[in-house]
C-alpha cells in the first residue's frame, strides 16, 4: 500500500494539536471592548495611537522601513505585485515546494508563475533559477521554507539582472541570516499572521517596504477591512477553539454526534482528496485599526516567543540525535523556521508510520508541501522537479511550539524516538 499521501486517523483525543494557535487575553478583551464602544462612538474616534504603537514594535524588528498591514499574507503579496506593476505578460519564479497561497497571489495579478525545483535545503538554487529565467521574468519569491535561506549569490545575481526579490518571511518570521532578518533581505518583504504562524493575529499580513521604495509605498490605495469582517474572523476562531476543545476534552461518542450536526468537521485522511480544485484569488484589504491593535498585542510576545522557539528547537535536535533514520530539519547555527518543527525521514513510508504512532499517543502531526506542479490545477506551470518529488514524502511536522511545556516536549520527543524503534522492529501491534 502507498502511504505517501495519507495522514493517519486523528488521535482519539488530541493531547497535542499541531496548530496550537491562541489569541492572548488582550486580543479577546480588545475585540469585546471595541464592539461595546462602537455602540456609542464613531469608528473615527476609536482610531487612537495604534499606528504609532505598531510602528514602534515593527521598527524594533525591521528598522527604518515602511509597513502596509493587510488582511492576510496572500493579500500582502498581491499588494506588493501590484505596487511594482507586475501583471499580465510578466513571469514570477517560485519553488514548487510551496504554499498554494503564494502561487494564487501570482495568478491573482495575472502574471505567470514559473515553478522551480528545490535543493536539499528545501529552497531554490541559483542554478534552478538560471534554467528558468526568461526575458519576461520580473520577480523571484524567496520563501525560506523551514527557515532555510536562499543563497546570497542568487540574491546578488537577481539584483544584477534587475529582477525584483520578494522576501516572503511568512515561514520564517523569527529567522536571521547573516544578521539580516528574513523579510528584509530582498527588495520588499512579506509577513503573515495566519493561524499556523507563531504570531497569530486572527490572520493578517504585512508588506515591508525598504526606505528606497517610498514612492511605491505611497502609491498604495486600497480599502480597509470592515469591523464586521474582523468579527467574522473572530467567530471563526472561537469555532475552531471549540472544535479543538471538543476533540481534546469531550468523550469520543460526543464527537460522532457533533460531526453529525456539522459542529465538528470530518477530516480527510488523504491529502489528494483535499487538493485545491480552483485558484483562490485574493482581493486585498488593509487591516483595520482594531485588527492592528490585536496584532500589536500579539507582537509584544515577539522576543519571548523567539527565545522559546529557539530553545525548543535545540531540545528537539538533541532528543532526536540518537535516531539514525530521522533528522530534524534546520540548523542551529543558520537558524530554523520556527513555524514548523519538522522531521526528515530516510525512508519513504516511515513518515506515515511515525505519524500513526504519534496519533495513537494523542499527538497530531501534519506535512507540507505536496509539490504544486503535481497538483492538476497548477501542473502547467512546472515540469519535473526531482528534489521536490523526493523530499515531500520524507517530511513530518510535529507540535513543538509554545504553549507546550518542557514536560510536554520531552514526552513528544520520546514518542518520536519510540516510534522509530517500533518502525525498525516492525513488531508492534499499534500500527499494524
Ligand atoms: C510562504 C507563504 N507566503 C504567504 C502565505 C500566505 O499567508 P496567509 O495565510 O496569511 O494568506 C503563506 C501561507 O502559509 C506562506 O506559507
Amino acid at each position: 500500500m502507498n502511504f505517501d499521501t495519507l495522514y493517519p486517523h486523528m488521535p482519539k483525543k488530541i493531547r497535542y494539536p499541531v496548530y496550537p494557535f491562541k489569541l492572548d487575553r488582550g486580543g479577546h478583551g480588545l475585540l469585546i471592548r471595541d464592539l461595546a464602544k462602537r455602540l456609542f462612538m464613531s469608528q473615527k474616534k476609536l482610531e487612537c495611537a495604534i499606528d504609532e504603537k505598531l510602528l514602534i514594535l515593527f521598527e524594533g524588528i525591521f528598522p527604518s522601513a515602511r509597513y502596509t498591514f493587510t488582511d492576510s499574507g496572500k493579500s500582502a503579496l498581491v499588494v506588493a505585485f501590484r505596487a511594482f506593476g507586475i501583471g499580465e505578460s510578466d513571469e514570477v519564479i517560485l519553488t514548487t515546494f510551496n504554499c498554494p497561497a503564494v502561487i494564487d497571489a501570482v495568478l491573482t495579478v495575472g502574471a505567470t508563475p514559473v515553478l522551480v525545483d528545490i535543493n536539499e535545503r528545501f529552497v531554490m538554487s541559483l542554478a534552478s533559477v538560471k534554467r528558468s529565467v526568461t526575458k519576461r521574468t520580473r520577480a523571484i519569491i524567496l520563501t525560506h521554507t523551514y527557515g532555510f535561506s536562499e543563497d546570497d549569490q542568487l540574491v546578488n545575481w537577481a539584483r544584477s539582472k534587475g529582477i525584483l526579490m520578494i522576501d516572503d518571511a511568512a515561514q520564517a518570521l523569527f529567522n536571521n541570516v547573516n544578521n539580516v532578518r528574513c523579510g528584509f533581505a530582498g527588495d520588499v518583504g512579506i509577513l503573515s499572521f495566519g493561524s499556523t504562524k507563531p504570531i497569530f493575529s486572527l490572520g493578517g499580513g504585512c508588506v515591508i517596504w525598504k526606505s528606497d521604495r517610498d514612492s511605491v509605498y505611497s502609491s498604495i490605495n486600497i480599502s480597509t477591512e470592515s469591523l464586521d469582517q474582523l468579527t467574522q474572523r473572530y467567530t471563526g476562531y472561537l469555532r475552531e477553539r471549540f472544535q479543538l476543545f471538543a476533540m481534546s476534552e469531550l468523550p469520543e461518542w460526543s464527537h460522532v454526534l457533533l460531526k453529525k450536526f456539522g459542529i465538528l468537521p470530518t477530516l480527510l485522511n488523504d491529502k489528494l482528496d483535499a487538493l485545491p480544485d480552483r485558484v483562490d484569488n485574493a482581493e486585498p484589504l488593509l487591516m483595520n485599526q482594531l485588527h492592528k491593535q490585536i496584532l500589536a498585542n500579539q507582537l509584544k510576545q515577539f522576543k519571548q516567543k523567539e527565545e522559546a522557539l529557539a530553545l525548543n528547537f535545540k531540545l528537539l535536535k538533541s532528543s532526536i540525535e540518537t535516531c539514525c533514520d530521522i533528522s530534524v530539519v534546520g540548523d542551529i547555527v543558520e537558524g530554523h523556521g520556527y513555524n514548523y518543527f519538522t522531521l526528515l525521514f530516510k525512508h519513504s513510508g516511515d513518515r506515515y508510520r511515525c505519524a500513526k504512532y504519534l496519533s495513537f499517543k494523542g499527538i497530531q502531526t501534519c506535512w507540507n508541501y505536496y509539490p504544486l506542479h503535481l497538483m492538476p490545477i497548477y501542473a502547467r506551470f512546472g515540469k519535473e522537479n526531482p528534489n521536490a518529488e523526493k523530499l515531500w514524502k520524507l517530511v513530518l511536522s510535529i507540535p513543538f511550539k509554545p504553549p507546550n511545556t518542557a514536560d510536554d516536549l520531552s514526552y513528544i520527543a520520546s514518542c518520536v524516538v519510540q516510534s522509530m524503534r517500533e518502525v525498525s522492529n516492525e513488531s508492534s501491534s499499534v500500527y499494524g
